[in-house]
């Protein structure tokens, strides 16, 4: 690897350049596209919006924030899914979408519980959407008095998504056993911390990755929801941002564009790839969850368990990073998609997550649509 790309690495992966640049997020773009971070549901009093305003926290693919609500009905909220924020390629079925879905559910449970008020999660009230997601809600959920605190709260605002690479000190195996206690009841948490079994685990990763890098329709899909510079980022709020001066720059030079990352050959396609390899390579452990089967239920409950997990792993110190490509279901996957469930899931079932651990240097939150947002009918 040549000097040049070595110094991209260190530029995009060292998280520097990841940071919000003052004066420069808050530009005419729009508001400032971290602002849902800072006392989410401050200066609201329906505490169904306040739930709300940790719900759009989540973690979910792609940063898309599908959720739609429906504040209509008193004491209770309907939920639907954007199809216009949805990833038909990389995720046609919208298993992804749903397990976003969950950790929307599970973080919106917990915002109600901290308001004294227990939150009664029906999902699919008008049945489940196969083989496709369809207008009906995913979940209608109902408050009542009651409700127990969860521990994990307290982190909400701590987790994040970590793209940057990983420190070399080892991930302690009670840390990440208690990461994997954090899962619900119906869904199984794995984890490999040995070396070997990490290794065999990089491979996997990457190779999901230079997958997707060479299917055109699935890296046009990635590409195109990728917003690059602190202007880009402001204007949209969702999608995967990448910012700093490094970033900027290539950008104004035209190296670095959504349409330069997506084509083959190209210094931003070299440089993401290599990029890839390098996370996927300071890796110091993997996670991951598995359900019995792939109902649209047990796609939500895996959900709510990766919030659990990336919330448990903040608590830890630790940082997470979702790998989703080996587990996603276009045609050029298929082969990766049947190993990864052999060498994760040997006693069946479907992994919903695969996810890389480690420590590394804080970065900081991605970009939220806001609360009003999503509303959709008030
Ligand atoms: C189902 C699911 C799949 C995801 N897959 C990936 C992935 O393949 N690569 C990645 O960098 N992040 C992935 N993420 C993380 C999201 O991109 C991230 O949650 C989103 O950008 C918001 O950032 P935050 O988690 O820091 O709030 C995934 C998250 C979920 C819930």
């Amino acid at each position: 690897m040549s000097a040049h790309r070595r110094d991209f690495i260190r530029l995009v992966g060292g998280g520097a350049v990841f940071a919000a640049l003052p004066g420069l997020t808050a530009c005419e773009a729009g508001p400032d596209p971290r602002a849902a971070w800072t006392n989410p549901g401050a200066g609201e009093h329906d505490p169904r919006r306040i739930a709300l305003a940790y719900g759009l926290l989540a973690p979910n693919p792609h940063n898309m924030q599908p959720w739609m609500a429906d504040l209509r009905e008193a004491g209770a909220i309907t939920l639907y899914i954007d199809p216009s924020h949805t990833l038909p390629v990389t995720d046609a079925s919208g298993r992804q979408i749903l397990i976003g879905s969950g950790g929307f559910l599970e973080l919106l449970r917990m915002s109600a519980a901290e308001q004294g008020l227990e939150a009664k999660i029906i999902p699919f009230p008008e049945g489940d959407p196969e083989p496709r997601l369809d207008g009906r809600p995913f979940a209608r959920v109902t408050f009542a008095p009651g409700g127990t605190r969860d521990p994990l709260f307290a982190h909400a605002l701590a987790r994040r998504t970590s793209r940057i690479p990983f420190e070399t000190r080892p991930v302690p195996s009670d840390a990440a056993a208690r990461i994997a206690a954090a899962a619900l009841p119906g869904v199984r948490a794995g984890f490999a911390l040995d070396p070997a079994r990490i290794a065999v685990l990089k491979e996997i990763a990457y190779a999901g990755a230079n997958i997707e890098a060479h299917t055109p329709t699935a890296q046009h899909e990635s590409c195109r929801l990728t917003f690059i510079g602190a202007h880009d980022v402001a204007a949209h709020r969702y999608g995967v941002s990448i910012e700093g001066p490094a970033i900027e720059a290539a950008h104004a030079l035209g190296l670095l564009t959504q349409a330069k990352m997506e084509q083959p050959g190209t210094w931003a396609f070299n440089q993401s790839l290599d990029l890839m390899k390098h996370l996927a390579d300071t890796a110091q452990g993997f996670v991951w969850l598995t359900t019995p089967g792939n109902s649209r239920a047990e796609q939500l409950l895996a959900g709510r368990s990766y919030l659990r997990i990336n919330t448990q792993a903040a608590a830890e110190g630790l940082a997470m990073h979702p790998w989703s490509q080996p587990l996603q279901e276009y045609p050029t996957m298929a082969g990766l998609l049947r190993r990864t469930h052999q060498v994760l899931a040997p006693q069946g079932g479907r992994v919903q997550m695969f996810v890389r651990i480690g420590y590394a240097k804080p970065v900081p939150p991605a970009p939220r649509r806001g609360l009003a947002a999503q509303i959709r009918n008030a």
